[in-house]
């Protein structure tokens, strides 16, 4: 938090003067703003993403041979839908008519629930409810091509 390291510099800055310090609490702020937008957005970690992978081995292989659900090797960057010879059902069609190639959003939202983002899609999965799990599993998803 900030608030904890701008306490802790001053507690141990006793000879600075006000300009520096100035300089000082602006620096730890950014410093500090800076390390928490990137844990926000923290790229996942692909080795744990493999354990959170899987809960989806029971439906889909991570090359391009289709099972119950398509083929995922190379999913990220391809176009919804367009797994070769793979049947996708009425409702998946209609999203990947209008939906743009898989990105970490678009995967993010898909993968926290299903339903909600394909409405009527038979993927029987009620999806990965963790955001630290999630994108751990995008992460590994980028890895198989
Ligand atoms: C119970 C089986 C099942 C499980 C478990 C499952 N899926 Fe699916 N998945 C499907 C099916 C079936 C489809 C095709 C959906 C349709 O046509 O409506 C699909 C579609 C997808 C798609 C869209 C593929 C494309 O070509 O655009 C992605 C991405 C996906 N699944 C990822 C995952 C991930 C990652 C997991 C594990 C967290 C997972 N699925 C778990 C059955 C499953």
């Amino acid at each position: 938090m900030p608030c904890g390291l701008l306490a802790y510099t001053e507690g141990h800055n006793p000879e600075s003067n006000g300009v520096t310090d100035v300089i000082k609490r602006a620096i730890l702020v950014g410093v500090a703003l800076f390390a928490g937008a990137s844990l926000a957005h923290a790229d996942g970690d692909a080795a744990k993403g493999e354990a959170v992978a899987k809960v989806c081995m029971a439906c889909h292989a991570f090359d391009k041979t289709n099972k119950v659900g398509p083929g995922l090797g190379g999913i990220v960057g391809r176009k919804p839908g367009t797994a070769d010879a793979y049947n996708y059902s009425d409702a998946f069609k209609k999203y990947a008519a209008t939906a743009a190639a898989w990105d970490d959003a678009t995967l993010d939202a898909y993968l926290k629930d299903p339903k909600a983002v394909v409405p009527g899609t038979k993927m029987a999965f009620a999806g990965v409810k963790d955001d630290a799990q999630r994108a751990d599993l995008i992460a590994f998803l980028k890895t198989k091509q």
